[in-house]
C-alpha cells in the first residue's frame, strides 16, 4: 500500500504513483501556502473562540501554523506529492510538529472551501499589486504625453496617413485604455473579497461556526451569502482572467505601435539599448524584441481565458475536481501581467522620441487635405462639393509629384475664389493640429486640459 492518505480510511488500495501524479497539485499550488496558512490561522482561531475545540488546543495549533509560515518564509518546507495539494502537506507537515492535535484543524472545515480561500486570498493581493504597477504605467504616460503636447506626428486610419495629430493626444489614448483596465481590476476586488471559509464541504456545517469571524480576521469585505456558491465560484477569476486579456490586447496594440515606431520605414523612436537586444547573425540588428513578448503573451492570457471558461462550462454544483484546472491560469496570468506592464513602462519610459522626423513625416503627404475642404466649407462651400475639389487637386498633385501646400496660389484662385493667401498657413500641420479644438480632440489646449484631468485622477 503506498504512503496512508489523510482521507485513507474508506480505501484498501493505494493509488499508483503515476495516478497520484496526475491527481496531485502541489507542483503548483504551494503558491498558495502562505495564504493556506492564513485561512488556517483564522480558522483555528475561531474554533477556539467558538468553543468548538478547546482554547489551549488551538494555540497549540496556531504556534505549529505560525512556526510553519516561518520556515515557509526561510524556504524549508519541503512538500511531497503523496500529500497530494498545498492544503494536505501542510496538515501533514502540521501533524509532524505538534502531534495528532494537529487532526482538529480540520473541524468543519473541506478543502473545498480552503481552496476557494487561499485563491481569493491570492487574487487580492495580486488585484492590488496590478493596479499599483498599472499606476505606475499610466503616470509614465502621462509624463510622456506632457513632453510631447506639440510634437506634430501623422494620425492614421487603415495604417495610412489620415490627419496630423499630436503625438501626446495619441499617448493620452492609451492613458484612457488603462485607466480603464485599472478600473475593471478595482471592481474585480468586489467578487474576490468575499469568505467562503466555512461553507465547508457544499452544505456549510453542523459546527456552531462563526464565518463573520474568520471573514473579518482574513480581511475580506464579508462571507459568501450561499455555501454551493461559495465553493463553486470561480467568477473572480474568470473576471480576472478577462480583464488581463482587455489589459493584454492593449499592451499588445501599443507595443505593435513601438515595433512600427522603431523600424527604418517610421523611425520615430528609437528603443533604449536596455530595452533591445541583437541578432545572433546580422551585426546590425537592435530588435524590439520585448515589446514582441508582450505582444505574443497576450496569446497565453487569452489562452487561460479560455481554458478556464471552457473548465467551467457545464459543471455541476458543487465542487468538481475540474476546478483543480482554475489555478495555473490564474497564476500565470498574474505573474505574466505584473512583469509585462513593468516591461512596458521601462521601455516607454527609456525610449527616445524623434520628435523633428514625426514632424517632418507630415510635410510630405496629404493629410491636410481635410484642412482644405474644412476651408472652402467654411467659406461656405457645402461639404460634399469641398471633398471633391480637394480629391481632383490631390489627383492632380499626385501626378505631378507634389502637395497641396506646393500649389501655386494662382491654381488655388482658378479652382476656387473662395481661396486666399492664408490658405498656406491653414495647410500646416501645426495649424491642423491647433484648430482641431473640439473636447477632447487634438488641438493643444485639449491636450493639455486631457494631462491635467489625468494629473489630478491620481
Ligand atoms: N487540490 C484541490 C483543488 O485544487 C483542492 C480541493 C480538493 N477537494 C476535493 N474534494 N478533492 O481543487
Amino acid at each position: 500500500m503506498a504512503d496512508k492518505k489523510l482521507w485513507g480510511g474508506r480505501f484498501e488500495a493505494g493509488l499508483e504513483k503515476w495516478v497520484e501524479e496526475f491527481g496531485a497539485s502541489i507542483a503548483f499550488d504551494q503558491k498558495m501556502a502562505k495564504y493556506d496558512i492564513q485561512g488556517s490561522l483564522a480558522h483555528v482561531t475561531m474554533l477556539g473562540k467558538t468553543g468548538i475545540i478547546e482554547s489551549a488546543e488551538a494555540d497549540t495549533i496556531k504556534a505549529g501554523l505560525e512556526e510553519l509560515l516561518k520556515e515557509y518564509e526561510a524556504g524549508q518546507l519541503v512538500f511531497d506529492i503523496s500529500n497530494e495539494d498545498i492544503h494536505m502537506n501542510m496538515e501533514s507537515l502540521l501533524t509532524e510538529k505538534i502531534g495528532s492535535v494537529a487532526g482538529k484543524l480540520h473541524t468543519a472545515r473541506s478543502r473545498n472551501d480552503q481552496v476557494a480561500t487561499d485563491m481569493h486570498l491570492y487574487l487580492k493581493d495580486k488585484l492590488l499589486e496590478v493596479v499599483e504597477k498599472l499606476a505606475n504605467l499610466r503616470q509614465v504616460l502621462v509624463d510622456l504625453a506632457e513632453e510631447n503636447v506639440y510634437t506634430i506626428m501623422p494620425g492614421y486610419t487603415h495604417l495610412q496617413h489620415a490627419q496630423p495629430i499630436s503625438f501626446g493626444h495619441h499617448l493620452m489614448a492609451y492613458y484612457n485604455m488603462f485607466t480603464r483596465d485599472s478600473e475593471r481590476f478595482e471592481f474585480n476586488m468586489k467578487h474576490a473579497d468575499l469568505s467562503p471559509l466555512g461553507a465547508a464541504a457544499l452544505a456549510g456545517t453542523t459546527f456552531p461556526i462563526d464565518r463573520q469571524l474568520t471573514s473579518d480576521m482574513m480581511g475580506f469585505a464579508k462571507p459568501y451569502s450561499n455555501s454551493l456558491d461559495a465553493v463553486s465560484d470561480r467568477d473572480f477569476i474568470l473576471e480576472f482572467l478577462s480583464n488581463a486579456s482587455i489589459l493584454m490586447m492593449h499592451m499588445s496594440r501599443i507595443c505593435e505601435e513601438i515595433i512600427n515606431w522603431c523600424s527604418n520605414e517610421f523611425q520615430f523612436v528609437t528603443l533604449s539599448d536596455t530595452f533591445s537586444t541583437g541578432s545572433s547573425i546580422m551585426p546590425q540588428k537592435k530588435n524590439p524584441d520585448m515589446a514582441e513578448l508582450i505582444r505574443g503573451k497576450s496569446g497565453r492570457v487569452y489562452g487561460n481565458l479560455i481554458g478556464l471558461l471552457t473548465v467551467m462550462k457545464s459543471l455541476p454544483l458543487a465542487y468538481n475536481k475540474d476546478l483543480q484546472e482554475d489555478k495555473e491560469g490564474m497564476f500565470d496570468t498574474a505573474e505574466t501581467i505584473t512583469v509585462a506592464i513593468d516591461i512596458l513602462a521601462g521601455m516607454l519610459k527609456t525610449m527616445t522620441v524623434n520628435q523633428e522626423h514625426m514632424a517632418e513625416s507630415t510635410e510630405k503627404d496629404f493629410s491636410n487635405a481635410t484642412e482644405l475642404a474644412d476651408y472652402l466649407a467654411s467659406k461656405g462651400l457645402p461639404f460634399r462639393e469641398a471633398h471633391e475639389v480637394v480629391g481632383k487637386l490631390v489627383l492632380e498633385c499626385t501626378k505631378a509629384g507634389y502637395y497641396l501646400q506646393d500649389v501655386p496660389f494662382s491654381r488655388y484662385q482658378e479652382i476656387s475664389d473662395l481661396i486666399e493667401e492664408d490658405i498656406y498657413l491653414a495647410l500646416q500641420s501645426k495649424t491642423a493640429v491647433e484648430r482641431r479644438d473640439s473636447l477632447g480632440g487634438t488641438g493643444f489646449k485639449q491636450v493639455l486640459w486631457q494631462i491635467e484631468e489625468a494629473k489630478n485622477s491620481f
